[in-house]
């Protein structure tokens, strides 16, 4: 028998419900709804409460996903979650979920790719399914940046928010699933500064002193990651397109991470993808790091943007720096 196929046959996504506006956004930061809009594409994001941590968000989209399946949790062997922002360092935040939805049956464990990760954690679930080791994987990605995000920088606290995307790969002889994928890192961008949390790791343990600088939120140099996420996105829509044999007339639709607006226009440009192709949905979530796709892919799905047979191109960048594109059959 032949490799198998991973056929996607169940995504679900899930937000917390309040909302942050742009305009509430105002009369924490100096900042405008005008500029918000202009620079990203933003209007609002969805934050979750204080007691809520990533796995719940995880929980609540897993458990469409498997409802759109039809599958028993039991079912599930593996469960992967991509996520820069884990219920803590250890035990993981797969562990958590594996619990929360009833796949006792599930290996568990978090990845960390930056916003990269959906596209990782899909990747090495097609490996699982194709050497025949797993039938049914979960794939994850839940995020709660609002908890890493600092308030008082308006240079960053307009970006971020706060949801979850899962996505359940089964093996299939049929002619449809994951077609191909790439994945690239350049450790050269691992500078915190440029995108990332500088302390509550090894290099530099929580204190006083890291929570007086701090030091627990995210940095970012915006400017610079814009030019690198696009060039990194487009570049990796090209390898998949050409290690699965695809044109762009192949391509229904292309979801980018939504980090920016005008950074999906650029992208879409440097593909040749039309405005109609390249999904957006930054609108309504701001960037929920790894989330961005697994969401998307899931109102897409829901919202009959795309049919069975389609196939969809999913491009991401993010820290690391860490860059990936997937192509998919639905
Ligand atoms: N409101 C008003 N003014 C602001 C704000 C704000 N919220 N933030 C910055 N400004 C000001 C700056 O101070 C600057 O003022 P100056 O000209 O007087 O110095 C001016 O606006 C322009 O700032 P830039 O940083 O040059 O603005 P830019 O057009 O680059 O937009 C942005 C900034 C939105 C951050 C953009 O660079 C971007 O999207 N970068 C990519 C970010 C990204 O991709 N992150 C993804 C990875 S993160 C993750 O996914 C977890």
């Amino acid at each position: 028998m032949g490799l198998l196929n991973s056929a996607v046959i169940g995504t679900g996504s899930y937000a917390p419900e309040r909302i942050l506006t742009n305009h509430d956004l105002e009369k924490m930061v100096d900042t405008s709804d005008e500029w918000i809009r202009r620079r990203t594409g933003m209007v609002e994001r969805r934050i979750a409460d204080k007691d809520t941590a990533s796995s719940d968000l995880g929980i609540k989209a897993s458990l469409k996903a498997i409802e759109m399946a039809g599958i028993d949790p039991l079912e599930i062997e593996l469960i992967i979650i991509p996520t820069v922002t884990p219920d803590m360092f250890f035990p993981s935040t797969a562990c958590f979920v594996q619990k929360g939805i009833g796949a006792a049956n599930a290996a568990a464990f978090d990845l960390s790719a930056g916003c990269s990760g959906f596209l990782y954690g899909l990747t090495i679930a097609d490996q699982f399914i194709k050497c025949g080791t797993y039938k049914t994987v979960l794939v994850i990605a839940a995020e709660t940046l609002s908890k890493i995000t600092d308030w008082t920088d308006r240079s960053t606290c307009v970006l971020f928010g706060d949801a979850a995307g899962a996505a359940i790969l089964q093996a299939t002889s049929e002619d449809k699933g994951i077609i191909s994928s790439y994945l690239a890192a350049d450790g050269n961008y691992s500078d915190f500064g440029l995108l990332g949390m500088p302390a509550g790791g090894s290099r530099a343990p929580s204190t006083h002193e890291t929570i007086d600088k701090r030091m627990h939120y995210i940095k970012m140099r915006g400017r610079e990651l814009f030019k690198l996420g696009v060039r990194a996105m487009a570049e990796a829509g090209v390898r998949a397109m050409e290690a699965g044999n695809l044109t762009l007339d192949d391509v229904a639709l292309c979801i980018p991470h939504q980090a920016n607006k005008r950074i999906i226009d650029a992208v879409g440009e440097r593909l040749g993808l039309s405005e109609e192709k390249m999904f957006v949905n930054v609108d309504k979530y701001g960037n929920t790091s790894s989330a961005t796709m697994a969401v998307a892919l899931d109102e897409a799905i829901r919202a009959d943007r795309v049919s069975p047979g389609d196939i969809v191109l999913i491009v991401a960048f993010g820290s690391g720096l860490t860059w990936a594109a997937t192509a998919i059959r639905l």
